[in-house]
């Protein structure tokens, strides 16, 4: 394969800190890129005196920037009267104002130009493809509202849905927004066991899910892990079936029913309701530091106005825009950025089922040129992936429908930005490296991309409203240039109202870091800023690895491996990876009597993919006869850390409880 890609350098050894290092590798990096001028004549905010001078209002008038920007890009029932409400960390925004969500997605966009303008275009996997029209996609959820409501469901009730990426997973999110049903949406790449404890979280009364989905050719047994999942979760009454692949199911009487059935013959028109603005929209279960998965609490009004003008901005959005994110909607990228940013903008959403490389990797590329897709929108992994499958693969395609890309996920390294510059953009399309976070609902730290002069390896600058800090642990601001936590000091109006029934951990955990600062956010990142006033994301600095993209808490994995009856203890690390950014390194301490060996350490990392899901699949296990540990017994990751990367292990160990603990684990392997 020519034109294999360059992978970036293996990060120098020894290794005190992942930090430090991703700080070196990007510090070097002085290249700046403006917007050209063409593509600033046609952007919808063309220069960075523009982005300022915006900045610079929602940030000194506040109450009247949201009031304006809330009144002119939703559709109210009933007009709000206040802004916000702010008693740290419980924020209420645009109180008294009543609308739909659905209708902000779907209704607004009827007799317009819009009406018959493609809302989804959708590519299965083995290749089919269906376009939908804002008008037929209505139709499709008020149908489904119906259902809904014939089943009893009501405003606030949880909805779990656990389907592949197709049009009806964007319809079942907006039908349970119509109805003001509460949806959680589950990765279908999560175990059985990962969506068991997600509805019993939640106490959701109806699962969606298909028969199953199309990956590399085979096909997801969805309904199986359902059916597995409802063993115990007693909460659940219906099970709504799809029919995506006709694969053999079987169906529960009494509980399950098939979808295309449910909505046979029923009303295509559905009265929507009007809910309050901080009606709950979604929980979204992410990973934190801690082994229970947190359930983030978004809203309604907040979070459709920041989903919505973010996607404006961010993606410059044209009308005959064909914008593809390939996101999962599993994930808040997809909540945000394929459902409800990109289709209260009216815009034209490309979605696609299944593995990028299948049949062959350059299924993107093809899907690009097929449907004259003008936006791209996906992470640094896959990037880095493309890469390494080398650049004949890209070079067989046009590409030359494309206009913008974007990055989200982890920080993308320069190497991967000038890549994706150069063999994607064919250096003519301006790359948008988006930071935020599930927490933070929309996009924070941004380019514009007619505005904003890129560096590559840098989110650059906030968006409107969003007042982001590096500080010290005091929560003092550290002076530019040097490293330090990343905070958002002020309130935004997509930001997370809560964690589902722990508020005590959402205070503790995003408002606790800093005593005296209790409203600010801290985010987990660690960061800097540069002399420009650019943001330069290193990476979580907590509990939390990013593997590929996806957010893992180390506890998760380690709650995982002690489940199963071989393991006395285990820790888990992140080590750094050319490809997935963070690869997933787990020692394990055996219980009495059980020899470590090869069998084991297949059926571990076996055994963890399937408490979990396939991402959560170590790379590397590793027995040990004991964990370092400090006098008060908790586990030094940072020393194992050091160890897994293959560094010797520097700073201060005088906290160890068993020095030789460290020298048979560095022996080790
Ligand atoms: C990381 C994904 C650097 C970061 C939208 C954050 C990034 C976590 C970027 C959130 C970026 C996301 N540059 N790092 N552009 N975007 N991250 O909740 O560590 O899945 O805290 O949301 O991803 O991951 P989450």
């Amino acid at each position: 394969m020519g034109g294999v890609l360059q992978l970036p350098k293996p990060m120098p050894k020894p290794v005190t800190n992942v930090m430090d290092q991703t700080i070196t590798s990007v510090s070097r990096e002085h290249r700046i890129f403006r917007p050209s001028a063409e593509f600033q004549r046609q952007a919808n905010l063309g220069s960075l005196s523009a982005y300022k001078k915006l900045y610079e209002e929602s940030v000194n008038s506040p109450e009247k920037f949201w009031r304006r920007e809330a009144e002119s890009h939703l559709v109210w029932r009933k007009r709000f009267t206040d802004v916000l409400k702010w008693t740290p960390p419980h924020a209420k925004w645009f109180t008294g104002g009543r609308l739909n969500i659905a209708e902000n997605c779907l209704d607004r966009h009827l007799g317009t130009a819009r009406e018959n303008k493609a809302a989804i275009i959708f590519e299965g996997e083995p290749g089919d493809v269906r376009t939908i029209t804002y008008r037929q996609l209505l139709f499709h959820v008020s149908r489904l509202a119906h259902v809904f409501e014939n089943l009893g469901l009501n405003a606030g009730d949880r909805v779990a849905i656990y389907l592949p990426m197709v049009p009806e997973a964007i319809v079942a999110m907006l039908a349970c927004a119509r109805i003001g049903a509460v949806h959680t949406v589950v990765f279908g790449g999560f175990s059985p066991e990962a969506l068991k404890a997600r509805i019993n979280d939640c106490k959701a009364r109806l699962v969606i899910t298909a028969d199953g989905g199309w990956r590399r050719g085979k096909i997801v047994e969805l309904k199986a892990n359902v059916d597995k999942a409802l063993e115990g979760a007693p909460s659940v009454q219906t099970v709504l079936v799809l029919r995506r692949c006709r694969n053999e199911v079987s169906m529960r009487d009494g509980r399950d029913i098939w979808w295309h059935e449910a909505w046979e013959g029923g009303p295509n028109i559905h009265k929507a309701k009007a809910f309050d603005s901080e009606h709950p929209l979604f929980i979204l279960y992410t990973s934190g530091s801690t082994g229970k998965p947190k359930g983030v609490l978004h809203t309604s009004a907040g979070f459709l106005l920041g989903a919505k003008m973010t996607a404006q901005h961010v993606f410059d959005l044209k009308e005959n825009d064909r914008y593809f994110c390939s996101a999962d909607i599993g994930w808040i990228t997809g909540h945000s950025y394929v459902v409800y940013g990109l289709l209260s903008n009216g815009a034209t959403v490309f979605i696609y089922e299944g593995a990028p490389n299948h049949p062959e990797p350059d299924r993107f590329w093809r899907m690009i040129d097929r449907h004259g897709l003008t936006i791209l929108y996906t992470a640094p992994t896959a990037i880095r992936a493309f890469m390494r499958w080398g650049d004949n693969y890209v070079l067989r395609h046009r590409l030359d429908s494309l206009r913008l890309l974007g990055s989200v996920g982890e920080p993308i390294n320069p190497e991967a930005w000038m890549w994706y510059h150069t063999m994607i953009g064919k250096k003519r399309c301006p790359i948008v490296d988006t930071w935020w976070q599930t927490e933070t609902g929309a996009i924070m730290i941004t380019p514009l991309p007619g505005a904003t002069p890129l560096k590559p390896g840098s989110a650059t600058l906030p968006f409107f409203g969003v007042v982001p800090k590096v500080v010290d642990s005091l929560g003092h601001e550290v002076p530019r240039g040097t490293g330090g936590k990343l905070v958002i000091t002020r309130p935004w109006p997509s930001m997370l109202r809560t964690l589902w029934g722990e508020d005590d951990r959402y205070k503790r955990g995003y408002w606790g870091e800093f005593p005296g600062h209790e409203d600010y956010y801290f985010t987990g990142d660690g960061a800097r800023q540069d002399k420009d006033g650019y943001f330069w994301i290193v990476g979580r600095i907590d509990d939390v690895l990013n593997i590929s993209g996806h957010r893992l808490g180390t506890a998760e994995v380690e709650s995982a491996l002690v489940s199963h009856p071989a393991v006395a203890e285990a820790a888990a690390v992140g080590k750094p990876d050319d490809l997935k950014g963070q690869s997933l390194v787990v020692f394990v301490t055996l219980k009495a009597g059980i020899p470590p060996g090869d069998a084991l350490k297949e059926e571990l990392r076996a055994h963890v993919a399937g408490e979990i899901g396939a991402m959560a699949r170590p790379d590397q296990i590793r027995f040990a006869a004991g964990l370092p540990k400090t006098r008060s017994g908790k586990i030094m990751r940072r020393i194992l850390k050091e160890i897994a990367t293959g560094g010797e292990v520097r700073g201060d160990t005088t906290t160890l409880e068993d020095f030789s603990v460290v020298a048979s684990l560095q022996a080790e392997e």
